[in-house]
């Protein structure tokens, strides 16, 4: 089998990795991939928005399966692409992945539906949208429509900062023609929980929940980044939780999606936050999160590609998805000065076996004359699992030491406030 893993970061690593547990499988090709993943699949180097390309690749080398694994491309029909080339894929049509590709669109979802999510308005018009914010309760949270790297959401404690907010998508568009639209919505206070699943439509599994660490310091100061880091399972994530979101938003939102004539195939990520009145989605996301998926899979026990191909078939409810009863923490190691002005080009070596059975995914590295260079913000994960969480964040921050580049950074807490919660039941 030949399989094609579109996308070229952390995430699609730890994908990678898992998928080659399968025997059947004797080449994976990524595209773009990245050097520091060059040892486990054949790197392309076509950009992973490049739709066209990506078709002519995956027909000429006489791709079997296909897994689509960032948001750009997912949105943009590459699925869509690939499977009228004949190529069968893991991953949502465009149509599906509106559910991330528009806020707008997932908050009527939502709103129609009665799934649980912070209320909200829908604005296409910047003097409407500011004089609202005149009487709106503060803080108040500005998201742009559209993707936006992921920076497209502002939280603004006072009516000065709302409307300046609004004014830099709206009227600057900061995140592009992302801003034409935006939302404004209410300020929901809690615990985040990750829970990403296997949907084809039909059954839905959550797999093990997870906690992302998405500001750039210690103590969740600094900036919003990609995610610095990542424990799995989260404490919050209790069993009448998950009970009472499987029953108030996962099954209503694939039903929701089947409805609409959207029907859902792929990773569905759920970014919750548990309220005092219960979990509510904060956001909806139409992949594999990252760096979640570098806690996940390391915890997932079932064969990867049997449950993809599944997925793909929608014969999700045959087959086993089971996790092991263990923990796992993921240390990002970024280059200082992420998520702003950060060098690269840094020589990095990634010995052969890291400490405690560690694993390594790498994000932002190239091969420059044969020699691994760092090549972006957040450059590896370094994943461990163990029986406990206190173990796994030990060992994990243990492994990091065996990595060295310089001007490297990273959180010194990744975990501590999971431990924490999970102290206090
Ligand atoms: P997103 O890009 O949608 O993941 O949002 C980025 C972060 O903004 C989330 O992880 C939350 O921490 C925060 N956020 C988004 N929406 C809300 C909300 N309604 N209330 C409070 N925080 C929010
Ligand atoms: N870690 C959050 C995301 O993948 O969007």
């Amino acid at each position: 089998m030949k399989l094609l893993v579109v996308g070229g970061g952390g995430r699609e690593h730890a994908i990678i990795k898992k998928l080659k547990e399968n025997k059947e499988i004797e080449t994976i090709y990524a595209l773009p991939g990245n050097g520091g993943m060059a040892g486990d699949a054949i790197c392309t180097g076509i950009g992973a928005k490049d739709i066209p390309a990506m078709v002519d690749f995956a027909v000429r080398e006489g791709i079997d399966f296909a897994v689509v694994a960032p948001d750009d491309p997912l949105v943009l029909g590459a699925v869509d692409a690939l499977e009228e080339a004949g190529i069968p894929c893991f991953g949502p049509n465009k149509k599906a992945a509106m559910l991330e590709g528009s806020k707008v669109f997932a908050k009527n979802l939502m709103k129609k539906y009665g799934i649980p999510t912070a209320a909200y308005e829908v604005f296409d018009d910047m003097g409407a949208a500011l004089a609202y914010l005149q009487t709106a309760p503060l803080p108040a949270v500005i998201k742009a429509d559209g993707l936006a790297l992921g920076k497209g959401v502002m939280i603004a404690e006072t009516r000065a900062d709302a409307e300046n907010a609004v004014r830099s998508m709206m009227a600057d568009k900061i995140f592009g023609e992302s801003g034409s639209h935006i939302v404004i919505e209410e300020f929901l206070e809690g615990p985040e929980v990750s829970v990403l699943s296997f949907t084809d439509g039909k059954t839905l599994v959550p797999m093990i929940s997870s906690m992302d660490h998405k500001r750039a310091k210690d103590g969740d100061k600094g900036l919003n980044t990609g995610g610095m880091g990542t424990v799995a399972p989260n404490p919050y994530y209790t069993a009448e939780v998950a009970e009472r979101c499987m029953r108030e938003t996962f099954l209503p939102t694939i039903n929701a999606m089947n409805k609409e004539g959207r029907t859902f195939k792929g990773c569905l990520y759920f970014g919750l936050m548990i309220t005092k009145d219960g979990p509510k989605v904060i956001e909806y996301n139409c992949r594999f999160g990252d760096p979640e998926t570098q806690v996940v899979l390391p915890l997932l026990e079932s064969d990867l590609f049997t449950i993809m191909q599944a997925v793909q078939q929608e014969r999700l409810s045959e087959v086993p998805v089971t996790f092991k009863n263990e923990c796992a923490c993921c240390v990002v190691m970024a280059s200082d000065g992420y998520p702003q002005k950060y060098e690269t080009g840094f020589p990095l070596t990634i010995p052969a076996s890291l400490p405690h059975g560690a694993e390594v995914f790498v994000a932002g590295a190239k091969l420059q004359n044969g020699q691994l260079v760092t090549a972006g913000g957040r450059v590896l994960g370094v994943t461990a699992t163990a029986p406990d969480l206190k173990t796994a964040i030990h060992n994990a921050y243990e492994a990091t030491e065996a990595i060295h580049f310089a001007n490297a950074y990273k959180r010194t807490d990744i975990g501590q406030r999971a431990l924490a919660a999970g102290k206090e039941d």
